[in-house]
C-alpha cells in the first residue's frame, strides 16, 4: 500500500466507487482483525461496500485476506480429494445431515465446519446437537484424525480459523451490510478454503425462505463463489435450488434428525431424498468417486439401498460421542410435551406457502433462536402435511406444531395460520432445482 494511506482514505475511495489494490483489501482485513481500526471505521468501509460493490478482483482479495487471517487446516494427510458442501441457508435445510454420510459411504472423505442457526434458518449443528451426548466442539486436531478414521467429521468452526469473518459478520449483522454479494462471497468462500477442503458443492438457496429472494441474484451470489473459490485454487460447483417452501416436512432440531435417518433409510421425502442425492452425486463426481453424475447418482442410490449410508450415519455419531441407537429408534431423540395440530381454515389448492414464516412458527415454538445467546429446545419444531400444489379440504391437518408448553404452541400457531395460501385452481409445485 502506498505509504502515509489513512483508513479515512480508504472509506473515502470505496465511498467514491473506486477499485482498491489487493494489497490496500489486505490492509483494511488486518487492521480491522488485529483492532488497530475502530468498528465504526469499518462500519463505513462496509456500508460503501455494499452501496458501490466490489470488484472480482477486490472480492478474491478480500477472501484470501480473510483466510489467511487464521490457522488453514491441513487435510493433506488425508488419502483422495476431501470434499465440502455448504448451503446458503434456508428453512429445514437437513441435507448436510444425509449427504454427509451418502458421501463417505461412497468412500469419498468428508471434512465439514459448519454454524449454528439464527432468526428464521436452521443450523447443522444445533440439528447434531439434539442427538444425546453428540460432541460438536471439537479440536482441528480431532477433526483431522476423525476424517482420517471414520470419513467423515462435521464440527463447529474453530475460533482460530477465519476471525476476521467472525468479527466482520457480528459487525455486519448490527449494521445492516449483510445482503452484499461480494461480501456473502467472502465470507462464505473464506471459511471453506480455511477448513481446507479441496472441492466445495455449494447449494445456493432463493426463494421467500432463502437470504436470495429472486433467481438473478442468486445467480450473481452462484457465479461470484465459484469464480472466487477457482482464483483461490479450490474446485466450486454451485447448484440454485428453490426455498418457497421448506426442504422435507419437519422443521426443527431432532424432527430434522428424524427425517433425515428415515431418508438414509431410503424412506425420506421426495424432495430432500432428490436434493440429497444430486448434490451427492455432484459431490461424488469433483471427489473422483464417479464418473460423472448419472454415475454418482446411481452410486449414491445404492449406497441408501444397501444400508450402507446408514451405518456410516451410526459411525459418525459414535465417533462424535453421540448415541448411534438413535439411526434405529428415534424415539432416543428429545421428544415434545406437547403437539398442537394446525388445521386449513377453507377448502383449496395450495398455491403458495411463506418459508420464512413457517421458519419463524418454529423458532416461536422453541426451535430456534432470536438472538445468538438464546437457548433452544432441540425438541420443539413443527411437521407439515401439506405442499404446494396438494388439494386439501377445510379442517384437513397442515401442520403439527411440537414445543415444551401449550404457550409456546400459541404464537407458532399463530404465525403458521398465515404462512399458507389458498387457490381456487390447481397450482404447480415449485421446482426443485433451478439452474446450475
Ligand atoms: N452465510 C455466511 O456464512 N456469510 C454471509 O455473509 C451470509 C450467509
Amino acid at each position: 500500500m502506498r505509504p502515509g494511506v489513512t483508513f479515512e482514505q480508504l472509506i473515502a475511495a470505496k465511498r467514491d466507487a473506486r477499485e482498491h489494490s489487493a494489497e490496500e483489501v489486505a490492509h483494511i482485513v488486518a487492521a480491522f482483525t488485529s483492532g488497530d481500526i475502530p468498528d465504526y471505521q469499518m462500519a463505513a468501509w462496509l456500508m460503501a461496500a455494499v452501496l458501490n460493490g466490489l470488484s472480482h478482483d477486490e472480492t478474491v482479495a478480500l477472501t484470501d485476506a480473510m483466510v489467511r487471517s487464521g490457522r488453514i487446516v491441513d487435510l493433506s494427510a488425508i488419502e483422495g480429494v476431501k470434499v465440502d458442501k455448504h448451503s446458503t441457508g434456508g428453512v429445514a435445510d437437513a441435507t448436510t445431515l444425509v449427504v454427509a454420510p451418502l458421501v463417505t459411504a461412497c468412500g469419498a472423505p468428508v471434512a465439514k465446519m459448519s454454524g449454528r442457526g439464527l432468526g428464521h434458518t436452521g443450523g447443522t449443528l444445533d440439528k447434531l446437537e439434539s442427538i444425546p451426548g453428540m460432541r460438536v466442539e471439537l479440536t482441528v486436531e480431532q477433526f483431522v484424525e476423525q476424517v482420517q478414521r471414520v470419513g467423515l467429521a462435521v464440527i463447529a468452526q474453530s475460533p482460530d480459523i477465519d476471525p476476521a469473518d467472525k468479527r466482520m459478520y457480528a459487525l455486519r449483522d448490527v449494521t445492516a451490510t449483510v445482503p452484499s454479494i461480494p461480501l456473502i462471497v467472502g465470507s462464505i468462500i473464506s471459511k471453506k478454503v480455511a477448513s481446507g477442503a479441496d472441492a466445495i458443492v455449494l447449494d445456493v438457496k432463493v426463494g421467500s425462505g432463502a437470504f436470495m429472494k429472486t433467481l438473478a441474484e442468486a445467480r450473481a451470489l452462484a457465479s461470484g463463489l465459484e469464480r472466487t473459490g477457482e482464483a483461490l485454487g479450490k474446485q466450486v460447483h454451485c447448484v440454485i435450488t428453490g426455498m418457497d417452501q421448506p426442504l422435507g416436512t419437519a422443521v426443527g432440531n431432532a424432527l430434522e434428525v428424524a427425517e433425515a435417518v428415515e431418508t438414509l433409510r431410503g424412506h425420506g421425502p421426495a424432495d430432500l431424498t432428490e436434493v440429497c442425492l444430486t448434490l451427492a452425486a455432484k459431490m461424488l463426481v469433483l471427489a473422483g468417486r464417479a464418473c460423472d453424475e448419472d454415475d454418482g447418482r446411481s452410486r449414491a442410490g445404492q449406497a441408501l439401498a444397501s444400508g450402507a449410508a446408514v451405518d456410516a450415519f451410526e459411525r459418525w455419531v459414535e465417533a462424535q460421542g453421540g448415541d448411534p441407537r438413535v439411526a434405529v429408534d428415534p424415539a432416543l431423540l428429545p421428544q415434545s410435551a406437547v403437539t398442537r395440530e394446525v388445521r386449513a381454515p377453507r377448502d383449496g389448492w395450495l398455491a403458495a406457502t411463506d418459508a420464512e414464516s413457517i421458519g419463524r412458527a418454529a423458532m416461536l415454538a422453541g426451535a430456534g433462536r432470536a438472538t445468538p445467546d438464546d437457548a433452544i429446545d432441540p425438541a420443539a419444531g413443527l411437521v407439515l402435511d401439506v405442499r404446494i400444489g396438494d388439494r386439501i379440504e377445510k379442517g384437513d391437518r397442515v401442520a403439527t406444531v411440537h414445543a415444551a408448553t401449550e404457550a409456546h404452541c400459541d404464537p407458532a400457531e399463530a404465525v403458521l395460520s398465515g404462512a399458507f395460501v389458498f387457490a381456487e385452481e390447481p397450482t404447480c409445485p415449485p421446482p426443485l432445482f433451478l439452474e446450475e
